[in-house]
Parts: C-alpha cells; sequence; structure tokens
C-alpha cells in the first residue's frame, strides 16, 4: 500500500514544493492503513482485480488523511499532535495544511478515475459511493458538523449514533463497497459487506472514544481527553468505560457472524473486526 502512494503522489521537489512535502509529510506519518485494507480484503473476497484493489484503497488513504488534517486545525479541534507527531498547520502553517487537505481529497477522486480501475460502470459507482460517504448527507463532513455543534456530553443516543456512523462509519462502510463493487460480489454479497461495515464502523468510533479515556498518549499518538475537555458527545461519555466496551465487543461479534457465510474465506475480515476493538492506537 506504501508503495502504492509513493508512486501516486508527487515527489517531494515537483513545483511548488511546500504543497508536494505537506502532502507528503501526512500520507507517510504512520498511519494503520485501516481503510485502505478494508478494500482490498472486501474486493480480494470476491476475487477483485488486485491492482485496482491496491490504487483505489490508496485513495481511499488520501482521503482519509485530507480529514485528519482538516480534523486538526485550529478551526476545528485545534491539535497540534497526531499519528505521534506535529500536525500539518504545525509543521507548514495554517493556509498549506488547508490546501494540503484540498489537495490529498481532489488527488483521490483523480486517482480512482484513472484508467485501470475497473469497468467504467463500476469506476463511476465507486466514485458515486465514496463521494456520498463523505458528504454531508449521513456522510463524514455532515458527522463532523454534528460532532462539532454538539458540545454537551449529555446529548440524546440518537444524536450520538448519528454522529460516529456518519463522521467515521460511513466512509469505513465506502471502504469496504468500494471494494466489493470493483469485484465479482452480487447483492447478497453487497448486503453482506455492508452489514459488516456498519458494524466495525462504529464498534471502531467507540474504541476511539474510549482510547481518549483509556489510552495513553504514547500508544495513540494524539492529544488525549480532549473529548472530555470540549465536552463531545461520546460512548463513554453516555454510557460509562465498561457499557461502552462491552457494546464494541458486542459490534465486533456481530460484524464477524455477518461474514460468517463465506466461512475460512473471511478470517481475515473478521479478525479485523476484533482488532478494531483491542486497538490500543
Ligand atoms: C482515526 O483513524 C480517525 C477517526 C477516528 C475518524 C474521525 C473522523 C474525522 C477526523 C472526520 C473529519 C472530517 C472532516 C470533514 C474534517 P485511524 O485510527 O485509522 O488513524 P490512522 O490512520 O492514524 O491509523
Ligand atoms: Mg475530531
Amino acid at each position: 500500500m506504501d508503495a502504492e502512494l509513493e508512486r501516486i503522489l508527487p515527489s517531494d521537489d515537483e513545483y511548488p514544493p511546500s504543497i508536494h512535502k505537506a502532502m507528503r509529510y501526512s500520507v507517510f506519518a504512520g498511519g494503520k492503513r485501516l481503510r485502505p485494507t478494508l478494500c482490498l480484503e472486501a474486493g480480494r473476497l470476491f476475487a477483485g482485480d488486485e491492482k485496482a484493489l491496491l490504487r483505489v484503497g490508496s485513495a481511499l488513504e488520501l482521503i482519509h488523511t485530507y480529514s485528519l488534517i482538516h480534523d486538526d486545525l485550529p478551526a476545528l479541534d485545534n491539535d497540534d499532535l497526531r499519528r505521534g507527531k506535529p500536525t500539518s498547520h504545525v509543521v507548514f502553517g495554517e493556509a498549506t495544511a488547508i490546501l494540503a487537505g484540498d489537495a490529498l481529497l481532489t488527488l483521490a477522486f483523480e486517482t480512482i478515475a484513472g484508467a485501470g480501475n475497473g469497468t467504467p460502470d463500476q469506476t463511476v459507482r465507486v466514485i458515486h459511493e465514496l463521494a456520498h460517504a463523505i458528504g454531508t448527507i449521513r456522510g463524514m463532513v455532515g458527522g463532523q458538523v454534528a460532532d462539532m455543534e454538539t458540545t454537551d456530553t449529555t446529548g440524546d443516543v440518537a444524536r450520538l449514533e448519528y454522529i460516529h456512523s456518519a463522521k467515521t462509519g460511513a466512509f469505513m462502510r465506502a471502504a469496504l463497497r468500494s471494494g466489493a463493487l470493483l469485484s465479482a460480489a452480487n447483492k447478497d454479497d453487497l448486503a453482506r459487506i455492508t452489514t459488516y461495515g456498519d458494524k466495525i464502523g462504529l464498534a471502531f468510533q467507540i474504541a476511539d472514544d474510549l482510547l481518549d479515556v483509556t489510552g495513553t498518549e504514547a500508544e495513540v499518538g494524539k492529544t488525549i481527553g480532549k473529548d472530555q475537555q470540549q465536552h463531545k458527545a461520546t460512548y463513554p461519555a453516555l454510557h460509562g468505560v465498561e457499557a461502552s466496551k462491552r457494546i464494541a465487543a458486542q459490534l465486533a461479534d456481530e460484524a464477524c457472524e455477518a461474514l460468517a457465510h463465506y466461512g475460512e474465506r473471511a478470517e481475515i475480515l473478521q479478525g479485523i473486526a476484533l482488532y478494531i476493538v483491542g486497538r490500543r492506537q
């Protein structure tokens, strides 16, 4: 995945170098590459073309990186640490960080629309799927706005579910569905992958909320305790730590169950579901 990202990203000395340095800095800051892996493994489950899955998967990491750069900006979460390193705006200044996010998002769609990523029909479906998942209607931007505007930890459960599923879940589900759409998955396969994606998307964000309470800065690579400080609506704030752990574990089990139909072939995706709730970073 990293080799593919290396091929996609313009080199440091490409003019104008400041933006390309900033793009590369955040992409190669040590992310887990979870969304690309989800895309790749969902596609592999239905014999998708490895090259196309790698390329589209890498594009997902560009989108993900854009979202982190913008999330950390002073106007949003105002964080100076991410993946254990100073955030983009700290290193390159706010204007360049904003533009690096914009450029990564744009490059992602240029990459997906490029030749060799499935049939034209598949490519258009993937672009539509992803663009919707990171947009305002139950997508990443919508979730981020709801998150930003919710400053009361006692906020209702329905709103919390909306924030988590829109801000984090929608993109993960789309990562999985994109892999499936680029392969020979049928309607039933897509439905199973979607259920799995819904479950792990929520489980992932609950685990993220928990890490903000129970993790250390060295493990997580970002500032800890910020949710409470900013009165964010989170699972631990609303349900408590123990109940949140139980709900996350239950969701991971349900995610595994959704793929039971595939037997051993689904082992990697099932392993990822369990990893997501046990992760310390
Ligand atoms: C950590 O992923 C990321 C999340 C928990 C997602 C949070 C959602 C946003 C930041 C949305 C922001 C949206 C906009 C529009 C600015 P990870 O643990 O996989 O990170 P890694 O790649 O560093 O491993
Ligand atoms: Mg945030």
